[in-house]
């Protein structure tokens, strides 16, 4: 059965994706690694119209049916079709039935079943395992497309140690980040304090996105905080911290809005290469290919 989640903004999202295999290939497809692409949400490699099996903690309840339609193939999918081709695929997904449909792809490309490794269980789990090892004569492409919150920011800074790894990260500034942030600082419940340092690496989060605003400084002795940041400043909050774990220049400034046909913003696209020497490269290439999809 197809995985069935997604929108416009997947077709956009999976258009960057593939455009990026492409040129990262015809650039790695010469130099002496062997070259991989991970995706450490995989899904089932295929993508359905509609979204019935999303439940309100991975997104939340007011986006319409209408917002979440698409027929596409998925991440895993395309990672198998491009070309130049990776020279070994490593899919990890926490579903079991969704991780034994992936298994289903290696006799779909036989060519390349030898080069299929499923892994199922935690994203931030088994990519620690994999960043820990040496990665001297390695470089991958590692595509991280979560749902919502489920990217620990201790996995990115695994990710960025190797300096070998380019990733691509779905940060869900709209669904998931920004709805976390009422207006009222107090009322933030703990355990979402929690899950946002787990996020952000920080507790920080909230100094640049709460503040005292003149109207409270005016009519309210007591000073409440109160939400001063957009979507936007959210994103680029992330951007930011990205750039503390990445080498120099190795991060697109500008990531990429995935919105709904009605404009709503639901996730960022971001991406950095850990590898320095690729930075600048790797950059101007995301930054062209951002440039043409916004
Ligand atoms: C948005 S879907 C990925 C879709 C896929 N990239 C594609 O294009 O077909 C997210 C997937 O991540 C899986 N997932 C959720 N939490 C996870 C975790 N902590 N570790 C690994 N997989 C997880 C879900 O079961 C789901 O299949």
């Amino acid at each position: 059965m197809a995985h069935q989640f997604g929108g416009p903004w997947t077709e956009k999202k999976l258009a960057v994706l593939s455009k990026y295999l492409r040129a990262y290939m015809q650039i790695l497809k010469e130099r002496p690694f062997h070259v991989a692409y991970i995706d450490a949400f995989a899904g089932t490699g295929r993508v359905e119209s509609g979204s019935p099996d999303l439940s309100p903690s991975d997104l939340f309840d007011d986006l319409s049916r209408d917002d979440l339609i698409g027929y596409f193939d998925g991440s895993a999918r395309i990672a198998l079709t491009s070309d130049p081709p990776f020279q070994s695929f490593i899919f990890i997904e926490r579903n079991p039935s969704r991780a034994e449909e992936l298994r289903s792809l290696r006799d779909e490309f036989p060519d390349k079943a030898s080069a299929i490794r499923i892994e199922c269980g935690n994203a931030n789990d088994k990519l620690r395992e994999l960043c820990a090892k040496n990665w001297n004569r390695h470089r991958a492409v590692l595509f991280l497309d979560p749902y919502g919150m489920q990217v620990n920011w201790a996995t990115i800074e695994a990710i960025a140690e190797t300096r070998a790894i380019d990733l691509m990260v779905l940060f869900p500034s709209g669904v998931a980040v920004n709805r976390m942030l009422p207006d009222d600082f107090t009322s933030i419940p703990q355990a979402w304090k929690d899950a946002l340092n787990r996020l952000f690496g920080t507790d920080e989060w909230a100094d640049r996105f709460y503040g005292y605003s003149s109207q409270s400084d005016l009519f309210n002795a007591s000073g409440e905080l109160t939400k001063q940041a957009r979507i936007q400043d959210i994103a680029a909050y992330y951007v930011e911290r990205m750039t503390t774990v990445f080498p120099a220049g190795g991060v697109v400034e500008e990531p990429l809005a995935l919105c709904t046909p009605k404009g709503r913003v639901l996730y960022h696209l971001c991406f950095a290469t850990a590898n320095p020497r690729a930075a600048a490269t790797a950059c101007k290439i995301v930054r062209d290919i951002f440039g043409k999809e916004s």
